[in-house]
């Protein structure tokens, strides 16, 4: 059976991303763009300087680096000022009973997540010691889709890659635990999750016998 389930965090453990939407569509507006929850989709996953690129590319701007960095920090000061309330009310239904369910079958549980603020964010909803590894934005060089973020948190739990399960909400998180040799279960809506060995809408849906036959 699985010995890890390596969780992607905003959108997955709390629902952050709505908050990185607002904030980049502040950007984005500042940019003369309407950012659309379409071209969002291409933001999850990958770092915030890449989310800005994208955005930059798709307004057709082009940016000074010193632009590039207010840019970020006013996104980053803006999603803190949206994050500052989070509080355990705010994880995603069916985490803790998911949780519960691996810690009682001595399943490891790992956060790999490319966010800068991973560990903040689950500091304010009281969920960092529930994972046995926490590989984020501030331990990688490369992001999503690249693999490195899964890798980095198999490597510390010390558990091969085939053994560990990706839970992901983005294309890039899919492709990022595929391209580690991980199968990946997709949470959210079927038409973002394509990649994905399997998708459930929230994670009460996730149970013994799904996880049975994700399991190769
Ligand atoms: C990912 C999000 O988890 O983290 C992305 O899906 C975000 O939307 C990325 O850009 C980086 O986050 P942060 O908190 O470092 O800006
Ligand atoms: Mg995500």
């Amino acid at each position: 059976m699985w010995k890890a389930v390596i969780f992607d965090l905003d959108g997955v453990i709390t629902d952050t991303a709505g908050h990185h939407f607002a904030a980049w569509r502040e950007i984005a507006a500042g940019l003369g763009f309407d950012l659309s929850e379409e071209v969002n989709e291409l933001l999850k996953g990958v770092s915030r300087r890449e989310s800005l690129e994208i955005i930059a590319h798709q307004a057709g701007v082009s940016l000074e680096e010193t632009e590039i960095q207010r840019l970020l920090e006013t996104k980053n000061a803006r999603y803190l000022e949206l994050i500052a309330a989070l509080s355990p009310a705010d994880i995603l239904p069916g985490v803790l009973p998911f949780l519960d369910y691996l810690d009682r079958n001595g399943i490891a549980s790992a956060i790999g997540s490319s966010s800068k603020n991973a560990r903040f964010i689950l500091d304010r909803i009281g969920l960092t010691e529930r994972f046995q590894a926490i590989s984020d934005g501030t331990r990688i060089c490369e992001t999503k889709p690249h693999p490195e973020v899964f890798l980095l948190a198999a490597q510390e739990l010390g558990i091969a890659t085939k053994e560990c399960l990706v839970v992901e909400d983005a294309a890039a998180g899919i492709e990022a635990g595929r391209r580690a040799g991980m199968r990946v279960l997709g949470v959210g809506k079927p038409e973002h999750l394509a990649g994905a060995d399997a998708y459930v809408t929230n994670l009460s849906a996730a149970n013994a016998g799904l996880l049975r036959t994700l399991f190769i």
